[in-house]
């Protein structure tokens, strides 16, 4: 049986190879719908970028738009980093399929009150779709499997010296969704840092010369400049991907159960994720956070699921 889950994501190019890798695996995976969000570019891109990635695909999975912007912030984008419409320019297809009419809360809302067996989310963006759906409708949490997120830092920052950018972006939407009383695997900059894109992993994807492969390659090679000058790194970061990683298979990662807050005040540390990594407080761990990652497992996942598209 394929676990259900709910893709909520900001595509934003790492967020559109781990959608591609979410719908290269339907016999794990079946994806009730994607939700949309504003935060590497606005809300009008990261929708009808999740809608070009079905089209590259062929599938028919239902993209509903949600929050336009976070819940108390101005909306701080990323596209110096993901380009101007967050893919960097390359060419995908135009897309035949339109956004669905419901707004993404009400379907996160509906689907998971309808819900029989529980629901996982995947949230690969900023929090406000799902803070603000469980605002309106906390008995959700009842119906949700669990929430395995990108996002945070265990010891540094990428928007600022203290904030992952997912956090920094809607650090009141985190807050209320580590709150919430729901099982959260995180997956912080600690750990994607570890899974960089090297040129040979380009050669990889552009080998499998299908749509697919070429159309990751190009992402990728345009992806994460800005990252690789700033931290000296051989490759950029693929964050996202590493969410859907897990859920394919676990075994790739290991977890540590830590109590962790966010920063919602002070100016230098707003959007930090405060993790409790040692146990110095005697407070009930709320957020299971990645302490290891296996990166050419990741990576043999990625480039043998896309070869199936
Ligand atoms: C996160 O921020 C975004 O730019 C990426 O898509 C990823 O979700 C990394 O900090
Ligand atoms: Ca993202």
């Amino acid at each position: 049986m394929p676990r259900s889950i709910i893709i909520d994501c900001d595509p934003g190019v790492d967020d559109a190879i781990a959608l591609l890798l979410a719908i290269a695996q339907p016999s794990a995976l079946n994806i009730l719908g994607i939700t949309t969000v504003a935060g590497n570019v606005p809300l009008n891109y990261t929708s009808q970028n999740a809608l070009k990635i079905c089209a590259l695909t062929k599938v028919d999975i239902p993209i509903y738009a949600g929050c336009p912007r976070p819940i108390l912030r101005p909306l701080s984008t990323a596209a110096h980093v993901h380009g101007a419409t967050g893919l960097q320019g390359t060419k995908l297809p135009e897309p035949k399929a339109t956004l669905m009419v419901q707004h993404a809360v009400a379907f996160l809302i509906d689907t998971l009150q309808q819900a029989t067996e529980p629901i996982t989310l995947a949230t690969l963006g900023p929090l406000t779709n799902i803070a603000v759906a469980l605002i309106q409708a906390p008995q959700i949490t009842q119906k949700i499997d669990h929430i395995i997120a990108m996002g945070g830092a265990i010891t540094h920052g990428n928007v600022t010296p203290a904030a992952e950018f997912n956090i920094y972006v809607d650090p009141h939407a985190a807050q209320i969704v580590f709150g919430a009383g729901i099982p959260i695997k995180l997956i912080t900059l600690d750990t994607t840092h570890q899974v960089l894109t090297t040129s040979k992993h380009l050669d990889a994807f552009r080998q499998l010369n299908t749509p697919v492969g070429i159309a990751a390659a190009d992402l990728l090679s345009h992806y994460g400049t800005s990252d690789i000058e700033r931290y000296g790194m051989p490759g950029a970061p693929l964050h996202d991907p590493c969410v859907i990683a897990h859920l394919l298979q676990p075994e790739l990662f290991t977890f540590r159960p830590t109590y962790t807050t966010v920063d919602t005040i002070s100016p230098e540390n707003l959007g930090r994720t405060v993790i409790d990594w040692w146990g110095q407080t005697d407070k009930t761990p709320n957020v299971e956070v990645a302490a290891s990652v296996n990166t050419p497992g990741i990576y043999e996942l990625l480039i043998e699921s896309l070869g199936t598209l």
